[in-house]
């Protein structure tokens, strides 16, 4: 497995320039299963869990065709995405052990072929994650859900039938999936509760595209009028407002200056407020966003997470690892999974001063210094706070298990070497 090496002490400067966002991307991609015309995805990332999506639906039966293409002056990748006829209706365990969000298969299939089949996902290292709530929604459009052997079988006669959903807790997957359901089903669906992150927009956007009725886009209650048939369209996906924020603590914890090109600073509010409150010099023009914590002295703020608009427990790892870096006290607490501070111990070998209480609540101490070590963390963010804090410990830091990073995180360190940082990517054919 490659590993990450890097030697702290640099302040970063320069610009980024930010990707699509991957968890936009990966529902726009099971979009185009509603469809037997062509759906194509610009600004797409290049990660592998983009490429785990892409496997599952040419394992469905879909033509997926790749371009390099060239968006807001940064090389990314066009993919075009035609189901004339899907060829199979089950997502295996093997392909969603991999990647949770192979889940968004469901809605779309069941809504265009009546039946799907789909491994029910485990929990995972942040969480049980549970789908009590898609499963619950479709049953409530009329759809007959059976779990066997570790798979669900969700089937429907003849269509899906519009309702009025209240979901019980705020769910970006179940929104999504309730979302791609309903834009096929026979009469109107009502969605209360329902999430309102940029990338539920971003999905509801391509689908009105497509020829969907979709209204209260960007607020928590939905109203989708069934239609029968869905049309091709092309679609930008949205900034990734999680790279971004993860660069723009990148900036801060270096106490340097970096601007992120092709940011949407609506989508980052809450972060951007909290960095202010530290100290941080932060000035939004369009679609970049410059953070500069150059000679700045920062001081420690709670934050708290919460659904959007409120603090994305996606962005947590990365500002409690910048905390360890002001001065005085901050409190971070976890609402949305039960399990997310993992980074915590590999931090405290780093030299950090952490309490956790319970599974929800950290109270993080700024401290004189880190120190380089071995770290590895078990999930994405928390192996970029893992990151984050490399990049100012004493001497080397090692961060191992590399593919979560890979998952999420577009060209990582020619992103950050490109600012400054002393960062290498060991691969494992390097290695004695
Ligand atoms: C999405 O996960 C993201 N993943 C996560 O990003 C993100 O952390 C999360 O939303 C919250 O913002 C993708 O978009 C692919 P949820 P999702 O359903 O949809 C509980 C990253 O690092 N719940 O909003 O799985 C659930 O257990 C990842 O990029 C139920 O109880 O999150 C959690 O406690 C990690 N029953 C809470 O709701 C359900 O049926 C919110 O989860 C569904 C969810």
């Amino acid at each position: 497995m490659d590993k990450i090496k890097i030697k702290g002490g640099k302040s970063l400067e320069g610009k980024i320039y930010i990707s699509g966002a991957k968890n936009a991307a990966l529902p726009l991609i099971c979009a185009s299963l509603l469809t037997d015309e062509t759906v194509t995805l610009t600004n797409m990332p290049m990660l592998s869990d983009i490429k785990a999506m892409n496997a599952l639906l040419e394992q469905l039966g879909t033509k997926i065709d790749e371009f390099d293409d060239f968006v807001d002056g940064h090389s990314t990748k066009t993919y075009s995405y035609r189901t004339k006829e899907a060829t199979s209706l089950t997502a295996p365990y093997d392909y969603v052990r991999k990647m949770r969000a192979s889940y968004y298969v469901l809605g779309p299939l069941l809504a265009r072929y009546g039946k799907c089949e789909l491994s029910l996902p485990g929990g995972c290292a942040i969480g049980a994650r549970p789908m009590d709530i898609h499963l619950n929604s479709l049953e409530q459009m009329g759809a007959n859900i059976e779990i066997k052997n570790g798979y669900i079988y969700a089937s429907v006669e003849k269509r899906l039938k519009g309702a009025h959903i209240i979901f019980p807790l705020v769910s970006v997957g179940a929104t999504c999936n309730i979302l791609m359901a309903a834009v096929l089903a026979e009469g109107r669906t009502i969605l209360e509760n329902a999430a309102k992150e940029p990338e539920i927009s971003d999905l509801a956007h391509l689908l009105n595209k497509m020829g969907a009725k979709i209204d209260g886009i960007g607020t928590s209650i939905l109203t989708i009028e069934g239609v029968d048939k869905l049309n091709g369209a092309t679609h930008k996906v949205i900034a990734d407002r999680i790279e971004a924020g993860s660069y723009a603590v990148a900036a801060a914890i270096t106490r340097g200056c970096i601007e992120l090109v092709n940011a949407l600073p609506f989508t980052l509010k809450r972060p951007l407020h909290i960095l202010r409150d530290m100290g941080v010099k932060i000035t939004e023009n369009g679609n970049s966003i410059t953070i500069d914590a150059r000679g700045c002295t920062l001081i420690g703020k709670d934050i708290m997470t919460e659904p959007f608009p409120g603090f994305p427990t996606d962005l947590q790892a990365q500002f409690l690892a910048l905390m360890l870096t002001a001065d005085g006290a901050s409190m971070v607490t976890e609402t949305i999974f039960e399990n997310r501070f993992m980074h915590v111990p590999e931090l405290l070998r780093m030299g950090a001063n952490i309490n956790v209480h319970g599974h929800a609540s950290a109270i993080v101490r700024g401290v004189k210094r880190l120190s380089g070590a071995q770290v590895m963390a078990t999930d994405l963010r928390a192996s970029f706070a893992l990151i984050l804090a490399g990049l100012v410990a004493e001497g080397e830091t090692i961060v191992n298990r590399v593919y979560h990073l890979d998952r999420g995180y577009e060209r990582l360190e020619e992103k950050l070497r490109g600012v400054g940082a002393d960062i290498e990517r060991i691969k494992e054919s390097d290695e004695e």
